[in-house]
């Protein structure tokens, strides 16, 4: 595969004479086996979880909300051009293409784990055969691929990578919940150890998945890019978060501000919410900020950003201690209702979900805590079991929480809230999906990320839930 020209593999994948091994089967490494195993090649995936391996080859796709995914992740089982296998180098061996999608997180002292990479490289390293082509997938920092992951591979296979194998990255861009669809879509960004692995790779991606590819110098630039657009976010949202918390202590509306600023050309909406999660954004800063340390360079906006996202959980606790004061009640003692837990609507992943912290703080000052998310019915998660409906979930609740802007709640019903739930009571909003002045005139007391409580108080509403506001009062201290 190897240094093979373009018309090469096109002509190898339309015979089906393309063997690929996917090592690690999770969020990103199935949709990847699919989609090539569909496009004609015959793929072996390596996965180190037995009970993953078992469920695949008894034809169970695990990624039921990934759109398109299961239905042709049977179709491509039925037909024998799909197995899973826990004999990583065996697997290898057989390979003419290894594709490495394992986990890359980070510690708890934020340090990116590379654990599973080496373990991995070690495995593919064992197995590896002359000619073959190594891509990683897997986000890494810049240079990891080059000083970390190819002496592992030329170690353990006595081969001479850019002259006996090809590596390169190709780092996943894909979001969750439209994976099948990014993967067909976005751009493969592809930087390998030397231009006839980028071109091997590049023919393989470009014929198999019909996708665009940006060649790239390297492999530590292709994860520089992968790392500069979610880092980009990343700050992008703490920006938003920073101005969110001073509008409201402004008295200015951070969703009319967003709105005028779109008007001009050149402003990009980013929107503050409750935090950030995911397997991403929330450890991609670290891979950068360690190789960025290791060059004397100190990367200020990024840790920095970082610790405001971290902070927003904390935020939203003194949003739902301020709302419900404003109802007459306490946080201690109260019983608050949590809609939506995964870091992401319509997605099964709690991973780094904001959810976690804000649910671990109000348990820990003395709040009765349920949970409701559609993805996780029936589940207990983060110690809490997880209601089987949004009504038992809010039943003579104190206070709704929405964490997760799921379907289900883009179209909540106010008038029933105000029958079910304990009046008066508090509703808060960390993903702007209900008008402020709509909840507040239902009788609710009212909070909102970036949304200033005063600015919708009409005094019919004051005297419905008897409202004082004093907004010097809210955030100073939690009762
Ligand atoms: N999930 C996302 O949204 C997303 C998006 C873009 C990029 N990525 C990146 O893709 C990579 C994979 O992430 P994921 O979300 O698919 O992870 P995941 O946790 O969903 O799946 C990883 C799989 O790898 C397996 N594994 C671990 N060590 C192994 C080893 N040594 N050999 C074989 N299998 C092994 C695990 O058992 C698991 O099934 C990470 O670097 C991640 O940062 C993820």
């Amino acid at each position: 595969m190897y240094a093979e020209t373009r018309s090469e593999s096109r002509k190898r994948l339309l015979e089906g004479d393309i063997s690929i091994c996917v090592v690690g089967l999770g969020r990103i490494g199935l949709p990847t086996a699919t989609l090539f195993a569909e496009a004609g090649a015959r793929v072996l995936g390596a996965d180190i979880n037995q009970d993953l391996v078992a469920s695949l080859n008894s034809q169970k796709c695990q990624l039921t909300d990934e759109d398109g995914l299961p239905e042709m992740f049977s179709k491509v089982v039925a037909e024998g051009k799909l197995w899973a296998t826990t004999h990583v180098s065996e697997a290898v061996s057989s390979a003419d293409v290894i594709i490495i999608c394992v986990p890359t997180p980070v510690d708890s002292a934020k340090v990116p784990d590379y654990s599973y990479v080496e373990a991995a490289s070690h495995d593919i390293g064992k197995g590896l055969k002359p000619k073959s082509l190594v891509v990683v997938e897997s986000t890494v920092g810049p240079g990891i691929v080059e000083d970390f992951i190819m002496p592992i591979l030329e170690a353990d296979s006595g081969l001479k990578a850019g002259l006996e194998f090809g590596l390169v990255s190709c780092p996943e861009r894909a979001d969750p919940g439209k994976i099948i669809q990014h993967m067909k879509e976005i751009p493969k960004i592809i930087g390998g150890i030397d231009p006839q692995s980028t071109e091997a790779a590049a023919s393989l991606y470009e014929n198999a998945l019909g996708v665009k590819v940006v060649r790239v110098s390297d492999p530590k630039t292709a994860n520089a890019i992968k790392l500069t657009e979610n880092l980009f976010r990343d700050v992008n949202i703490a920006l938003a978060n920073e101005f969110a918390v001073l509008y409201e202590r402004l008295g200015v509306d951070m969703i009319e501000v967003i709105k005028g600023c779109s008007t001009k050309y050149n402003f990009m909406p980013h929107y503050p919410g409750p935090g950030v999660g995911g397997p991403c954004l929330p450890s991609n800063p670290y891979y950068l900020i360690v190789e960025s340390l290791k060059v004397g360079n100190i990367p200020h906006l990024i840790r920095l950003a970082r610790e405001i996202n971290d902070a927003m959980p904390d935020h939203v606790v003194d949003l739902i201690s301020g709302a419900l004061n404003d109802a007459g009640k306490t946080l201690k003692g109260s019983t608050i209702s949590l809609l939506g837990l995964s870091y992401k609507p319509e997605v099964k992943d709690i991973q780094q979900s904001p959810m976690e912290k804000v649910l671990v703080e109000l348990l820990r000052l003395g709040a009765t805590v349920r949970s409701y998310d559609p993805m996780y019915k029936g589940e207990v998660v983060f110690g809490v079991k997880v209601e089987d409906t949004l009504q038992a979930a809010v039943e003579g609740s104190d206070c709704v929480v929405i964490g997760t802007l799921h379907k289900e709640f883009e179209n909540l019903n106010l008038d029933a809230f105000v029958k079910t739930l304990n009046m008066p009571a508090a509703i808060v909003d960390t993903r702007n999906a209900l008008d402020p002045g709509d909840v507040i005139n239902h009788g609710f007391a009212y909070r909102g990320v970036g949304r200033p409580v005063g600015k919708w108080i009409s005094s019919e509403a004051d005297t419905k839930v008897g409202l004082v506001i004093d907004l010097d009062k809210r955030s100073k201290s939690r009762s």
